[in-house]
Formats: C-alpha cells, sequence, structure tokens
C-alpha cells in the first residue's frame, strides 16, 4: 500500500465529511464509518510521523466528542464485557475457560448495575481523579462532580501512591422518580430511565445540581499494588476501606450453582431499590486472569448475562383506536390484567394497523406483552395458530372512530390519519394539548372538565378558554365545581395571558414545532408576528429547523381558518412576545446574532457553535443580507466574497473571542 497516499485520501475524506457535518449538516458517512477512517487515519500517523500532515483532521478529531469535560486517557483500558442471553452462552463460557486452564476455578456472581461506570484514582489516600469510561481508552474528566457523590470515599486510609477502583454510579428507582417529577413540575423533558439520568447528572457542567441528585455508587474492581488471591478478597479490602460494596454478590462453585443464582436475582429484581439489567460472572482466582486473557474489549475470565425484556402472556380483549391531536391513528389493546415488573397492565400499544396485519394479532387471541423499563407496554405479538382458532381476521379501520370521515394514509407513511379539520376527537385532543403543562400550563382543565365544557358548548376552539369568563354561572353547576374552583379556574386562564410566546406557539400544536423548536424559532423572532411573517428561505435556513419544521409553519399559515384562531387569540390579549429575550438581550454582543462560521479556525468547529450556542446567538449555514457577522478562517472561500459583497461584518477569530469573552465578563 502507498501509505503516503492512503494517508492523503484519508485526510481528504475526513475533511470533506467535517465539512459536510458541521457546515451543510449533511454528512455522507455514517459514525462508525467516520470512526473507522479516523482511526485508520490516527494509526497511520503513529506509524509513519514522517508522512503525517501538519493540518490533519486528527488534530480536531478529539476534540468533536464532548468538549464540556476535559480528556483523561485510562492508564489500564476500561473493558467491556461479553453478553451471555441464555444457558447455552454460559456453557460456552465455562467450557472455554475450561480448556484454557487445568488449575481450580471458581465464581464471584454480582448484580449487573444499570448506570455508568467510573474510575476512581486514589493517591496517597486522597481521591485525586475520576472518569468516565468513554471510548475505552480515554473518558471525560467529572472529578468535580463525583465530589458531590456522598458514598464515594474522599480519603481512605490506604495510602498507596496510585490505587484505582471501578464501579458503577447509579441512581435508586425512587431518586429517578423524584427527578422525573421535579422535571415534570418545570415542564421540562423526563429522563427516560434510571441509568440515563445518571448519566445525565453526572455529565452536568453544574455540580451543585449533581449534589441535589443523591447519585450513589457501587464498587466492583480493584486496581492496585496488593496481591489478593481472589477478586472477593479484593471486594472484602474495599468494603473495609470505606467503599460500597453490594452485599447480594457472592461465591459459586460450579455452573449450576450460577444458574441458581441468576434464577435468585431475577425473582428478587423487582424488589431492589436500584435496577439491575442482568448478573455478572467473574473467575474468582486472580491469578489466572492473565491466562485466560482478553480480547481488545473484553475479558475473557467475566460474561454478563443479560436479562431478558420482561414478557407475559395474556388474553387480548379488544382493539381500541384512538385519534391524536394531529388526527394519527393509534390502535391500543385492551388486555386481561397481568402483572409485569410489579405493575398491572391493562393496555398495551399496538401501534398503527401496520404492525398489528403484519403480525397477524386478532381479538381473542393469546398473545406476548413486553415492558421494558419505563417504556410504554407493547403486544409483541400472537402465540397460538390464530387459523387454527378460526379467530376473525383483524380489518384496519376505514374511517375515523369519531367522526367517520375516511381515514388517510401519507405518501411513504404507514399510519393513518384523519384530515376533517373539524374532527372532536381532534378538537378535544387539541384543547387538551394547549392547556396541558407543557404548553399553556392552566391548571384546573382535565380532560373530564374540557369533555363537560364541550357538551355544554361552552368550548369549541382554544381562544374560545379566554370567553369563559362570560359563563361563570353555568359553569359553576357543571360538576359540582363551585364558586372557589371556578374563580381559580378563570384566573389560570387570565394568567395563561401573559405567558411567554414559545408556550403559546408550542400550544397551538403546529406539526413538527415541539417546545424546543418553539423556543429556538422565537428566540429569533422575537415574536409570534415576525415569525409567521418570515420566508419560507428565512426559515428553512436556520440550521436547527430544517424543510420539515419550515414547510410545516408555512402550510399552517397559509390555512386561512388557522391565521383567523391566531388573531382570535391576540384580540383576547394573549402575549406573543418571547418574554425571554428581555433578559437575554440584556448584554448583547452575540445574542440574537445571526452568525455563519467558515474556513479553517483553530479549533473544531463545534467548539466555535457550542460557544455561539451559549451565548444564545444564532448559527446560520449561508450568508443573506440578514446575517450578522461572518465568523471567518484561515483559506475561507465563497462565503468571504459574499459577506464582502453583501456589507456582512466579518470577524476573525481573535475579534469574535473577545466579543464573547466580554460578553461573559459582563455577564
Ligand atoms: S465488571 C473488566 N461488574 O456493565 C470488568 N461491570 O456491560 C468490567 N457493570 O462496562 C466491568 N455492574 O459499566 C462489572 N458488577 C459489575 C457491573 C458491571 C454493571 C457495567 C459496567 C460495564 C458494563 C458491561
Amino acid at each position: 500500500m502507498d501509505i503516503k497516499k492512503r494517508i492523503k485520501e484519508l485526510c481528504e475524506q475526513i475533511e470533506i465529511n467535517n465539512k459536510r457535518y458541521y457546515e451543510d449538516d449533511n454528512p455522507f458517512l455514517d459514525d462508525s464509518e467516520y470512526d473507522m477512517l479516523v482511526s485508520e487515519l490516527r494509526g497511520l500517523e503513529t506509524k509513519y510521523p514522517e508522512y503525517k500532515n501538519p493540518n490533519s483532521p486528527i488534530n480536531y478529531v478529539g476534540g468533536f466528542a464532548a468538549d464540556k469535560f476535559s480528556k483523561v486517557k485510562h492508564k489500564n483500558p476500561m473493558l467491556s464485557l461479553a453478553n451471555a442471553f441464555n444457558i447455552n452462552d454460559l456453557k460456552n463460557f465455562y467450557t472455554q475457560i475450561s480448556k484454557i486452564t487445568n488449575d481450580n476455578f471458581s465464581f464471584f456472581v454480582e448484580p449487573k448495575i444499570d448506570g455508568l461506570s467510573i474510575s476512581l484514582i486514589y493517591s496517597n489516600g486522597k481521591l485525586i481523579k475520576a472518569v468516565t469510561r468513554g471510548d475505552g481508552n480515554t473518558g471525560e474528566d467529572v472529578t468535580e462532580n463525583i465530589f458531590q457523590i456522598k458514598s464515594i470515599p474522599k480519603f481512605i486510609l490506604d495510602k498507596s501512591e496510585y490505587l484505582e477502583v471501578r464501579g458503577e454510579v447509579y441512581l435508586s428507582k425512587n431518586d429517578f422518580k423524584k427527578i422525573n417529577h421535579e422535571k415534570f413540575l418545570n415542564r421540562e423533558k423526563l429522563f427516560a430511565n434510571p441509568r440515563n439520568a445518571a448519566s445525565g447528572t453526572l455529565r452536568q457542567l453544574d455540580s451543585e445540581i449533581v449534589a441535589k441528585r443523591n447519585l450513589s455508587c457501587w464498587i466492583y474492581y480493584y486496581f492496585g499494588n496488593r496481591n489478593f488471591t481472589t477478586h472477593s478478597d479484593s471486594l472484602d479490602y474495599l468494603k473495609s476501606l470505606g467503599f460500597m460494596v453490594n452485599s447480594l454478590s457472592s461465591k459459586a462453585n460450579n455452573i449450576n450453582d450460577i444458574f441458581l443464582k441468576i434464577e435468585t436475582f431475577s425473582k428478587i429484581r423487582n424488589e431492589l431499590e436500584y435496577e439491575i439489567d442482568g448478573v455478572v460472572i467473574k473467575v474468582d482466582q486472580l491469578n489466572l486472569y492473565e491466562k485466560i486473557g482478553y480480547t481488545s474489549k473484553v475479558p475473557k475470565w467475566a460474561i454478563a448475562f443479560k436479562f431478558p425484556a420482561e414478557v407475559k402472556i395474556t388474553k387480548l380483549l379488544d382493539i381500541v383506536p384512538t385519534i391524536g391531536r394531529t388526527g394519527r391513528v393509534t390502535y391500543n389493546a385492551v388486555l386481561e390484567p397481568v402483572i409485569i415488573a410489579g405493575t398491572t397492565i391493562r393496555s398495551a400499544t399496538l401501534h398503527n394497523a401496520e404492525f398489528i396485519i403484519s403480525r397477524d394479532i386478532r381479538i381473542n387471541s393469546a398473545v406476548k406483552i413486553k415492558k421494558a423499563g419505563d417504556i410504554i407496554p407493547e403486544v409483541i405479538g400472537s402465540i397460538v395458530d390464530n387459523e387454527f382458532f378460526k379467530l376473525p381476521i383483524f380489518e384496519k379501520e376505514t374511517q375515523c372512530p369519531i367522526c367517520n370521515s375516511c381515514l388517510e394514509i401519507f405518501d411513504g407513511e404507514v399510519d393513518q390519519y384523519c384530515n376533517n379539520e373539524n374532527c372532536q376527537g381532534k378538537l378535544i385532543k387539541k384543547l387538551e394539548h394547549f392547556v396541558s403543562r407543557a404548553a399553556m400550563n392552566i391548571e384546573g382543565l382535565s380532560e373530564k372538565i374540557i369533555l363537560k365544557l364541550y357538551d355544554k358548548n361552552l368550548i369549541r376552539e382554544i381562544y374560545d378558554f379566554y370567553d369563559l369568563y362570560k359563563h361563570r354561572d353555568e359553569i359553576i353547576t357543571l360538576d359540582k365545581m363551585g364558586d372557589k374552583l371556578v374563580s381559580n379556574l378563570l384566573n389560570a386562564i387570565e394568567v395563561s395571558k401573559s405567558n411567554s410566546a414559545e408556550l403559546l406557539l408550542f400550544g397551538l400544536g403546529i406539526r413538527h414545532i415541539g417546545k424546543k423548536m418553539s423556543d429556538t424559532l422565537l428566540s429569533i423572532f422575537n415574536n409570534i408576528d415576525n415569525l409567521f411573517k418570515a420566508s419560507f428561505e428565512e426559515l428553512v435556513e436556520i440550521s436547527d429547523i430544517g424543510p420539515m419544521g419550515a414547510i410545516s409553519i408555512k402550510s399552517w399559515c397559509s390555512v386561512k381558518s388557522n391565521i383567523q384562531l391566531y388573531e382570535k387569540l391576540k384580540e383576547r390579549g394573549l402575549n406573543i412576545v418571547y418574554s425571554k429575550m428581555k433578559q437575554k438581550n440584556n448584554n448583547v454582543n452575540i445574542a440574537s446574532k445571526k452568525i455563519v462560521i467558515t474556513g479553517s479556525l483553530s479549533k473544531p468547529r463545534k467548539y466555535f457553535e457550542d460557544l455561539i450556542k451559549r451565548n444564545s446567538g444564532i448559527i446560520m449555514s449561508s450568508i443573506t443580507s440578514k446575517t450578522d457577522f461572518l465568523l471567518c478562517g484561515l483559506n475561507a472561500g465563497n462565503k468571504l466574497n459574499k459577506a464582502k459583497n453583501l456589507n456582512v461584518k466579518v470577524l476573525e477569530e481573535n475579534d469574535f473571542l473577545s466579543l464573547v469573552e466580554e460578553e461573559n465578563e459582563n455577564n
């Protein structure tokens, strides 16, 4: 192979992809292909430094990963574990080891904690560094955050110069619920499971948040200069130093012992106060580790038995379609109650008609139900021969179950939609969405009350909420609401008029315009009027929005009844201005400024993008007359010319950095 040529090729391909990724938002390689090129280039550059290009993209690659924390190379790589999914995999594991060694060996069986692994380094009895696993070779320095975890000792009696322990940082099921509850009250996106919550918390920049969240850490590995005979002895020692070592772990003499222990763990798993997703089996005799050996990713002396997702069988009593606010039909399973993972399941999702037909799921059939973590239970499929039992085949709805309009399927999609703008099902869902916590957050308007108001003809459209005060007496008689409750309700409706406008925009329920997007759009356009007046080109140019969002806004605005609805909301005094703007704009240097980046800069493109975002600037992909600045590195081309032609201010890297610094100092 011509090494010099290959290095050049790799540099070019990586550069092209970087440009497509960072400038055009359109990479031509997926992440794993990109990683392969980078690692090939890195390997060649190390082996043949004489051919290394001084401007090699490798100089930047490291920075493309999380820049938030500094990088630390692990002294010993942090390996992962091979997985076993059944008894056969475990038997193989055992047989392989028996082939390698004639020595007697036994095992140590531990719960597999569902969290994130951490390496803790102590020197002379002091915790000096804490590093995440990262890619196994290099992790992120999260020492500050680890200091906030009470159960991790900061000082230990072992005064070795170097002592490293590894373990799993986790959140208890209860603390996880508490965090999500708080997030719910603050109308933030919830964590999907305790592992994500633990990982999200540990990778927070603000260690005060970490302190509040009650993370813990089970320790399961020792790297130090003491020579223990067994892994279990090393854990006993760590326990004596004050580390949390899981007391459910125990020795197993043979494969039968291992099976029994796995069985016990799977039975008690739901009662534990933390999540476990399997059981880790390790050879206990440390002197065998080198002999049994390693692959590049995992040790061969340990294996993780993964619990299967919890599956139960029950009878499918009925299939019920529901209509969402966009008109999409979701089919739901009504089930004979069954307990999975400690909760009684009475319904599960069947997604869409395609899902049901492709799995030949039929009413009255026995079906398998799966529940994994906090995810909505799902029907996996039938377990009987439906033909044999002559159960009627499922037929998809052709008409909306609420308004009877014909259901439609958009090109290239599988979901069915009711496209009747006046469908009552959609309307009720839209009303519910408008008042929901994530949108206008009007307390007291439960689904039940909305239905009652609807039945009494008091609401049809969202602006009707703001006329309810005219019907105070009528509402008091509804569902024994009473004077006080109605006053509270009317007051909450009145107060919602002054919500910051991104809540109203989200409440309008425009397709593809979610909560975060609403916020981004209004931080750019300042008020909803400006946003609705923006051209398609202006919208599509904003890098976070993309064509789908832009099309959706433009088509929503092209429907007369939508604009009438918006006007009526304005007539009733709803705020359409982004109130966060005022706080953000106190110190405008780059806040709300539209910025384009071009040329080679001294740090990865992502560094500057993050800096702009953190300072509330808006990154655009191309220069127009509305661009405020061009941040311009070396060897800039077209964009620089265009900026000059359009009189857009050009900032070199240093000018730009001093602008941002000034702003940060002022804050
Ligand atoms: S031992 C070389 N023990 O599971 C030893 N890992 O799927 C490597 N984990 O990366 C780890 N509980 O984050 C070990 N008792 C336990 C564990 C455990 C959870 C995690 C760990 C590892 C992952 C592999």
